[in-house]
This record gives structure tokens, C-alpha cells and sequence, in this order.
């Protein structure tokens, strides 16, 4: 996270944005359910609370965040980002008079972070309007004095990188892999198809959460950008991100499209495959990049039966394992305009799985046993934090440092030391 503009650029944009608010003020209120309509950034606090566009959103206290977290007890702590501490927490009838009880995670932002206020500001402006099934929901949020938090449902089986790389325990199975994929190619591919696209910019497994029926959702809005609207063909921006995931010629331009957001997909897709992370330091140096390493064999068969996560031996047949490969060398094309549409993707996504469901139909009527399929024990899938633990050494974002994974140090374009990449955002649109 990390969005920063310049103060002119600030005072234009926020006409432009007043100027649209009182047109979006003039629209009806939208609902519920998914809707993917432009989200218009507010201005401040005063702005957001007044705008009916984020009336679905619940406003809470800052005591009621404390009762909501029995006073922000060490023990609720989730994880932590560059945002700042993330609380597990219930808001229920002592929280609040007649208020459901309703399990939430509560990120309260570090004061000491880096342009707090804005990231804080666009998450709520994206959750807040966005709704989508694949799109982590944020319930609501705190805004008092120097208070800034923010309410999600909440996501009982953590984030996708804490279970695709766990040392020890179950691992994540090809079918519930493959679902994940979907699931997240169908938040992105609703993003991009939004009435004004918007631009995720930080996808990436940290940022794929899943629920308790491990159904998984994008969370983490503080990059999400407008994307270029009638005849821009991108939007130029500082380039943020992180190392590992973000588009080459994103990073070489600053110009940003969809396509940015489809090799972000892709890197996903292949630590799926392969079971290893983007960036890997401890490996031999060759290997340090995954996509630099493993792309040019995805449309070697053997090869890539040989480079497959071990640990998914058995579960799947070699030809979705193909398919499946072929789809992440297309995404991780050099050239974006040689990557597939997220839409597409999906459709692509959807029909692996309707055939994979097929042949394990087949199978089991046949009473076959080609392809053995493992489900993962319920109790073993519960999460560190369902456990009450933090996150193992080496996979915490830096705690105290109050700057995002995705954020960078204060003067640079990149940002080395964590495996992440980044910078200011003085971004303003522009065609091409
Ligand atoms: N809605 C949620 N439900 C359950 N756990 C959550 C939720 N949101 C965040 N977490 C957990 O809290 C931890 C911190 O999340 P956070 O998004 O702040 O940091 P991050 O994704 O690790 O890094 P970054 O700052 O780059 O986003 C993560 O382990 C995440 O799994
Ligand atoms: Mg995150």
C-alpha cells in the first residue's frame, strides 16, 4: 500500500472529484449486491460520511472497536501489514444495541505509517462501493480523532499464501487450487468489467483470502487505481506493486492496464503449479525468480511434470496440469496485448473445472481409481490465527516498521530489502 500525490495534483483531482460526487449524488443509492459501478475516490471523512454511495457501509466508535476486540487483546491479533495491526473481533448486541453478531477482522492503521490517511481513505472508497462475492466486504469503519480502522467480514481460513507455503501440516489440494484460481480470477475479472475499470495493482497471495468453506476473495484496496476510461489506453502512475508480481513493462513505463493486473494473475497461478514462491532468495540464484525460471518450461511437458508442486502428486491428470500451465504462460506474456482478458480467463478457469468434475464423476461411477483426490482434515485447516498464533518467522510483513509490503522506503522507485517493489503514487491519468 502506499498512494501519495502531489498537492496540485490533489487540489485537481479533488475538484474533478467533487464535480462527479454531486453527480454520483444525483444517482440512486446503490444496492447490495455485486455492483460494479465507477467508485468516485472522497475527498475526506466529512465527504465520505455524507455521500449515500457508502450508506451500506456501518460507522462505529472507537469504544466500540475496543468492546468489539475486548480492548485490542494481543491475543485477537490476525496478522500484521504495513497498514498496521489486524484484530479479530465480533460486533454483537454489547457492542452494539440490536447489531447481529457478526464476526469481523479490524485493521487499525498505524499512525506512524505512510500516508495513512489516503490509503485508509481509498480502501474505504473501493470496499465501500464495490460488492462482489469474490471481494472481501468491508462492514464498516472508525474514524475518530486520530483513529483510523477499518471493519471486514471476517475470513476464517486466513490468506492463500499462509496455506500454499506452510512448512508443515496439509497442504492445499489441486481442486481446492484450481477453485482459489477461479474464485480470485472472477474478483479481478469483475473489476476490470466495472463501468469505470478499476486497476487492483497488488495482487498476490498474501492478499487472497479465504473464508471458512475456503472460498477465496481480494482483499486490500490501499493500490487499486481508476483505469483508463474511453480512449486512454492506460493510466500512467509511479510504479508500486510487488517485486515478483508486477508487470514488466509496468515497471519499465509506469503505464498501467488491466493486462498489468493479468500477470499478477499469472505469478499466482504458477505459485499454485509450482508450490514456490515469486521471489525465492534461499534457492540457487536461477531459481531466485519464478517466472524467470519456471515460464519457459510451462509447454515442456515433461519438464513441467517434473517442476510441478510434489506435494499435489497424484491429484490431478497431466493434461489439466497442461492446460492449466499454458494458461499461466499466456498471462505471463512479455507482451500484455499476448495475455488473455481476466473474463477470459475465467471462462478458461470454468471449464477445466467442469471437465475435471466430469472425470471424477467417471471415475468414481466406473469405481475406478485413477486419480486420487484428498480432502484436507477439517481440524488441520484451521489457520495459525484460529490458533491463536502469529505467523512464522519469515512470513510476516515487517511489524513495527509501519510501512505496507507494498510500500516503498521514502526516496526510491524500488525497494529491495522485503520481496516487494514500490513507490509514491503521484499518479494522474492520462491516454496515449
Ligand atoms: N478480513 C480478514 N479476515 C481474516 N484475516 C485477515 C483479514 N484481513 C487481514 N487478515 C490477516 O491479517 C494479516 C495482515 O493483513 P494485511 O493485509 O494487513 O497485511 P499483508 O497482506 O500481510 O501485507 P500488506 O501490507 O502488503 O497488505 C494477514 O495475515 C491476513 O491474513
Ligand atoms: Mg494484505
Amino acid at each position: 500500500m502506499g498512494i501519495c500525490f502531489s498537492i496540485e495534483e490533489d487540489q485537481m483531482l479533488q475538484q474533478h472529484q467533487r464535480l462527479q460526487q454531486q453527480k454520483q449524488e444525483q444517482q440512486p443509492v446503490q444496492c447490495e449486491k455485486s455492483t460494479s459501478s465507477a467508485p468516485l475516490a472522497p475527498r475526506d471523512v466529512k465527504d465520505l460520511r455524507e455521500s449515500p454511495v457508502y450508506s451500506n457501509v456501518d460507522i462505529f466508535t472507537y469504544e466500540e472497536m475496543r468492546l468489539a476486540t475486548k480492548r485490542f487483546r494481543p491475543d485477537l491479533i490476525l496478522g500484521e501489514g504495513g497498514f498496521g495491526i489486524v484484530y479479530k473481533g465480533v460486533i454483537d448486541e454489547n457492542v452494539r444495541q440490536g447489531y447481529k453478531t457478526t464476526q469481523v477482522a479490524i485493521k487499525e492503521l498505524n499512525r506512524e505509517g505512510f500516508q495513512g490517511d489516503r490509503e485508509w481513505l481509498a480502501e474505504v472508497n473501493y470496499l465501500g462501493q464495490l460488492r462482489h462475492p469474490n471481494l472481501v466486504k468491508l462492514i464498516g469503519y472508525c474514524c475518530e480523532d486520530e483513529h483510523r480502522l477499518l471493519v471486514y467480514e471476517y475470513m476464517g481460513s486466513g490468506s492463500l499464501e499462509r496455506h500454499l507455503f506452510r512448512r508443515v501440516g496439509s497442504t492445499l489440494t489441486w481442486s481446492r487450487r484450481m477453485k482459489i484460481a477461479l474464485d480470485a480470477a472472477k474478483g479481478l475479472a469483475f473489476l476490470h468489467g466495472a463501468e469505470r475499470p478499476v486497476i487492483y495493482r497488488d495482487f498476490k497471495t498474501s492478499n487472497i483470502l479465504l473464508d471458512a468453506d475456503f472460498n477465496a476473495k481480494l482483499s486490500d484496496f490501499g493500490l487499486a487505481k481508476d483505469g483508463p476510461m474511453g480512449d486512454q489506453t492506460h493510466v500512467s502512475t509511479r510504479v508500486m506493486g510487488t517485486y515478483g508480481y508486477a508487470a514488466p513493462e509496468y515497471v519499465m513505463t509506469g503505464h498501467l492496464t488491466s493486462r498489468s493486473d493479468v500477470y499478477g494473475f499469472g505469478v499466482v497461478l504458477l505459485e499454485l503449479l509450482i508450490g514456490r514462491r515469486a521471489l525465492d532468495k534461499s534457492r540457487p540464484s536461477r531459481e531466485h525468480n519464478l517466472v524467470e525460471w519456471a515460464r519457459p518450461l510451462l509447454n515442456h511437458n515433461k519438464k513441467l511434470l517434473r517442476i510441478l508442486d510434489p506435494r499435489l502428486e497424484g491429484q490431478y491428470s497431466d493434461k489439466a496440469a497442461m492446460k492449466v500451465a499454458h494458461l499461466a504462460y499466456q498471462c505471463l506474456s512479455q507482451n500484455p496485448k499476448g495475455r488473455p482478458l481476466m473474463n477470459q480467463v475465467v471462462e478458461i478457469l470454468e471449464n477445466f473445472q467442469s471437465q475435471e468434475e466430469n472425470l471424477e464423476e467417471a471415475i468414481l461411477q466406473s469405481g475406478g481409481s485413477g486419480l486420487t483426490l484428498y480432502e484436507v482434515p477439517k481440524d488441520t485447516t484451521r489457520t495459525q490465527s484460529q490458533r491463536g498464533e502469529r505467523e512464522p518467522e519469515g512470513q510476516t510483513s515487517n511489524p513495527g516498521k509501519g510501512r505496507s509490503k507494498s510500500e516503498p522506503p521514502n526516496d526510491c522507485d524500488l525497494y529491495s530489502p522485503s520481496p516487494d517493489l514500490l513507490c509514491n503514487d503521484n499518479s494522474t491519468s492520462s491516454g496515449s
